[in-house]
């Protein structure tokens, strides 16, 4: 029996760290640069509760020139899923600081069609997941109940799945994908980049 998979949602996860070689330093003068931008900027207020989080263009700066490219790079790897003809060509990047307690509310991305993260800095599990929500309308997330009588919960029946980033991780997902990050449980800083790609 054939299946069909209707209206699947991709989450795609790599590791850059794996296979930059100059991964350390690079990293290093990513975060660098955040540092300063934190103690100049206040900062904006979108899903952060507390953390800081930067305007979206981070790719004036030159540290992230690289990683616009593996970006853009790894997201054309993925566009044919989004248009047989299309190619990811612009995109928005700014980062997130998220100390003790802070977290991000549940969100989308309306402005894109793929979004992502890129994890700078993660130490402990617990410094924060993200966690992704079911995005069917009418789906067993409604329909608590099923749970009790079917126990262990399958791909086809989960209601949210969460996932712990490593150093080194960037996440793509469609935009319209609803996520949350959980509350820093730690006294050391959470950092991440995250971006909106628009294929034109
Ligand atoms: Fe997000």
């Amino acid at each position: 029996m054939q299946e069909m998979r209707l209206f699947y949602t991709p989450v795609w996860r790599t590791n850059l760290a794996a296979d930059t070689p100059d991964w350390p330093a690079q990293r290093a003068a990513m975060l660098a640069r955040i540092e300063v931008l934190e103690v100049a900027a206040q900062g904006v207020e979108r899903t952060n509760f507390d953390g800081w989080q930067s305007d979206d263009d981070l790719y004036r700066h030159a540290e992230f020139g690289w990683l616009i490219g593996r970006i853009m790079a790894l997201a054309n790897q993925v566009a044919p899923e989004f248009s047989p003809r299309g190619v990811f060509d612009d995109g928005l990047l700014w980062a997130n600081v998220n100390r003790r307690g802070h977290f991000n509310a549940l969100h989308t991305h309306p402005d894109a069609v793929l979004s992502g993260c890129v994890y700078l800095k993660i130490d402990h599990a617990d410094q924060g997941l993200i966690q992704f929500l079911d995005a069917r309308e009418g789906s067993p997330t409604s329909h608590w109940r099923c749970y009790t009588k079917l126990g262990a919960s399958t791909p086809l029946m989960e209601q949210a799945v969460s996932i712990t980033p490593v150093e080194g991780d960037i996440l793509f997902f469609p935009g319209w994908l609803r996520h949350w990050v959980t509350p820093n449980q730690t006294d050391e800083a959470r950092v991440s980049v995250a971006f909106n790609i628009r294929m034109n």
